[in-house]
C-alpha cells in the first residue's frame, strides 16, 4: 500500500486523538481571542476556551451555521489580518451572497495542498502520473485544489478547467493523462463526447478518476467505471472548510477517509442536534483544527452521511464517511415524503437501457405535489417500438414508487436531451411556489 504520509494517515488512534485535542484547544483559544463572532457565541453559550479538556468537550461549543457565515460576510470570521490572507475562494450558492473561504500561505501549502496530495496518492496517483484537472479553475475550489495537490506529489498537471470538451479529450489522448479530476456528471459527458469523436477508453491511458463535488450513487460510480474502464474515487470537500480533500476514498472503496489530523468530524440529528454514535446517518459537522485564516468550529455542513470508525483494510486509521446522500437543502419534500435525487439515481441506474441522465421536476397541481422524473433512454431503445418503451416507463415507475413510497410520473426523453453540465449537475427543478 502506498501512502502520501504514512505516519499521519496510519497514526494509531490514541495518538491521533491526542493530536486532535491539542490542535482543537489551540484553535478554540485562537478563535476566542481573534474572532469577535466566536467570542460572542461562546460567551452566550457559557463556555470558555479552558473548558475544553478532552475531545468529548467539543459538544459544549456552539455550532456554526450557514447563517453565521452570512452574518459575518465576507471576512468577519477570519482569525488573521488580511495581510496574512493570500487567497480567497468562494462558492456561488443558490441564492444571495457567496460562501467565502480564506487561506493563509500555510493553509494553502500545509493543509489544502497536503490533504489533496494525500487524496491523489490514495487514488493511485504519483509523480509519474499525468493529472488532467477538469474541475473549474477560479473561485470554485475544485480546479486549484486538485492542481496544488497534484503539483505537490510531483505529478504532471494539465490545468484544463471545464468546458471545450472535445479539446479536452484530444489533450487527454495526446498528453497521456492517467488521472482525471472532475465532477462525476462531467466525466459522463466527456465519455459521450469521446464516443462521438470515435475515441475509445483503450485509446487513452486513463486509469483513475477523482470525482466529487456532487453526490454520486454507487450505481453511478459503477456506470462510470464500466464506461471509462477506470477506477473511480469519491472525493469530498466544501469551500468553507477548505475545498476538496476533506475526505477521499481508498482502494477499499468503503467510505472516504476523513483527514482527521486536520478536521474533527461529528454527525448530529439535524432536528434535535443530538450527537450521533458512529454508524448512524446524520448531518456532518466539521471543526477545522489546523486552518489559520478561517477556522470553523462545529460547522453544520448540511450534508447527510454516516461516519464509520472501524479499521479499514488499507491500513489508514482515519475514520470514514459514507457516500453523501445529499445536502439537506437538496432534499425535496413531496406530500410529506423526503426525496433525495441520489435515491432516484440509484433506482434508475439499476435498470438496463436507462442512461445516467435524469431530472426531477416538482410541481403543484391544486394542493397536490407532483413529481415527474425525466429519464433518458439509450439510443437503441429509443428507436425501438413504442410498446417496449411503454413497458420500460412502467417498470421505472414501479421501481421508483416502491423505493420512494410516493406516486411518480415518468417521462422517457430522447438521448442527449437533458442538459449536460461541466460542473455540478442540476438534478431538480422545483416549480412550486412556496
Ligand atoms: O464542491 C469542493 C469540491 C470540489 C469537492 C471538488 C470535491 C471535488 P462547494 O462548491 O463549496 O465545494 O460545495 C460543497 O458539495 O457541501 C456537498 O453538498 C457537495 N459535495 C462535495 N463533495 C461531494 C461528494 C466543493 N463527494 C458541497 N459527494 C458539499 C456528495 C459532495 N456531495
Amino acid at each position: 500500500m502506498i501512502y502520501w504520509d504514512k505516519e499521519k494517515e496510519c497514526m494509531p488512534r490514541e495518538e491521533l486523538e491526542k493530536l486532535q485535542l491539542r490542535r482543537l484547544k489551540e484553535t478554540v483559544f485562537r478563535v476566542y481571542a481573534f474572532v469577535p463572532a466566536y467570542k460572542h457565541k461562546m460567551d452566550q453559550a457559557g463556555v470558555k476556551p479552558h473548558d475544553i479538556n478532552c475531545l468529548e468537550d467539543i459538544k459544549y461549543l456552539p455550532f456554526t451555521t450557514k447563517q453565521d457565515l452570512r452574518d459575518n460576510y465576507p471576512f468577519n470570521l477570519f482569525a488573521v489580518p488580511m495581510s496574512e490572507v493570500v487567497r480567497i475562494q468562494s462558492s456561488s450558492g443558490t441564492t444571495g451572497k457567496p460562501t467565502v473561504g480564506g487561506y493563509t500561505k500555510r493553509d494553502i501549502n500545509e493543509v489544502w495542498a497536503e490533504v489533496m496530495a494525500r487524496s491523489l496518492v490514495c487514488a493511485g496517483a504519483s509523480r509519474n502520473s499525468v493529472v488532467h484537472v477538469s474541475y473549474g479553475y477560479g473561485l470554485f475550489t475544485g480546479g486549484l485544489g486538485a492542481h496544488y495537490g497534484a503539483e505537490k506529489i510531483g505529478a504532471s498537471v494539465i490545468p484544463a478547467s471545464g468546458g471545450n470538451t472535445k479539446r479536452q479529450i484530444m489533450l487527454m489522448q495526446d498528453y497521456g493523462s492517467t488521472h482525471l479530476a472532475c465532477t462525476p456528471s462531467y466525466s459522463l459527458f466527456m465519455y459521450e463526447v469521446a464516443q462521438e469523436m470515435g475515441i475509445k477508453p483503450s485509446d487513452l491511458k486513463l486509469r483513475a478518476g477523482i470525482f466529487g463535488a456532487e453526490p454520486c450513487s454507487e450505481n453511478m460510480r459503477r456506470d462510470i467505471e464500466n464506461k471509462w474502464k477506470i477506477d473511480a474515487f469519491d472525493i469530498y470537500g466544501l469551500t468553507e472548510i477548505i475545498g476538496p480533500g476533506v475526505a477521499i476514498e481508498c482502494a477499499c472503496k468503503n467510505g472516504m477517509h476523513l483527514a482527521e489530523d486536520h478536521f474533527i468530524a461529528e454527525t448530529i440529528d439535524p432536528l434535535s442536534l443530538e450527537v450521533l454514535e458512529p454508524g448512524n446517518q446524520g448531518e456532518l459537522v466539521i471543526t477545522t483544527i489546523t486552518k489559520e485564516a478561517m477556522p470553523l468550529i462545529r460547522y453544520r455542513t448540511r450534508d447527510l452521511t454516516t461516519l464509520e470508525k472501524d479499521r479499514c483494510e488499507c491500513g489508514r486509521t482515519h475514520m470514514r464517511m459514507q457516500k453523501v446522500l445529499g445536502r439537506s437543502d437538496d432534499m425535496i419534500i413531496i406530500r410529506g415524503v423526503n426525496v433525495f435525487p441520489s435515491m432516484v439515481e440509484s433506482v434508475l441506474l439499476n435498470i438496463p437501457g436507462v442512461e445516467p441522465h435524469y431530472l426531477l421536476i416538482v410541481d403543484r397541481r391544486g394542493t397536490l405535489d407532483e413529481l415527474e422524473v425525466q429519464v433518458e433512454v439509450s439510443e437503441r431503445l429509443f428507436s425501438d417500438e413504442v410498446k417496449k418503451l411503454e413497458g420500460l416507463g412502467a417498470l421505472i415507475r414501479k421501481e421508483l414508487e416502491s423505493a420512494l413510497g410516493i406516486a411518480v410520473k415518468v417521462r422517457l426523453v430522447e438521448p442527449r436531451s437533458i442538459e449536460r453540465s461541466e460542473g455540478k449537475a442540476k438534478r431538480v427543478i422545483d416549480k412550486r411556489k412556496f
